[in-house]
């Protein structure tokens, strides 16, 4: 993998750790939203799915390159160095042969969120935001929060990152909102 640097892999090993352990749980709280569940892939077990995703989601960050079977869209490609690394990671593990969609989706999505967001994509942006490496402010709350339910979890997390994106006069990725929106919904009807 491209430039593995021993910081980094500490991170991607965090956050496939925490998203396996999560990986359940989240699932289970989007059954009760009534959301739909990871589309099942057979024999392997949804923890291993998402270890697999946390260990490919920033294994390219400071990658480049053509990424023809997850093509970027315009927010993306005005701010490659930050989100094409999600893109080429899924290109990556697509060309060596994975084929798990759902594993794929959450690694391709995981930096701008998904309208439609999964139960793996979930458990990956969470993991990723409350990894024990983290410490941002507020990253202990976030971590309290997770266990009550990650799902409201990850929304005050989107929440809070979009906030200070547009704080910034930055460009919000529409996904991100779109998946508060979903994500907000389920909440609210249940
Ligand atoms: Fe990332
Ligand atoms: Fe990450």
């Amino acid at each position: 993998m491209a430039a593995l640097d021993e910081r980094r892999g500490g991170h991607v090993v965090r956050t496939a750790e925490l998203a396996s352990g999560l990986a359940g749980r989240v699932e289970e709280r989007f059954r009760r939203l009534g959301l739909p569940p990871e589309e099942p892939v057979g024999g392997v077990v949804l923890a291993s799915r998402a270890y697999l995703a946390g260990i490919l989601h920033d294994s390219h960050r400071d990658g480049a390159g053509l990424t023809p079977d997850y093509p970027l869209d315009e927010i993306e490609g005005r701010h490659t160095g930050k989100l094409q690394h999600a893109a080429l990671a899924a290109q990556f593990a697509y060309d060596r042969g994975l084929r798990d969609r759902g594993v794929l989706f959450a690694v391709r999505y995981h930096t701008v969120g998904h309208p439609a967001p999964t139960p793996l994509l979930c458990a990956l942006m969470l993991a990723d935001a409350v990894e024990p490496g983290r410490t941002y402010d507020g990253v202990e709350e976030l971590r309290k929060a997770a266990l009550e339910d990650p799902i409201a979890a990850l929304v005050e997390r989107l929440k809070s990152t979009t906030g200070f994106v547009a704080d910034q006069g930055l460009e919000v990725h529409p996904y991100a909102l779109a998946q508060i929106e979903t994500l907000e919904w389920a909440l609210e009807g249940s």
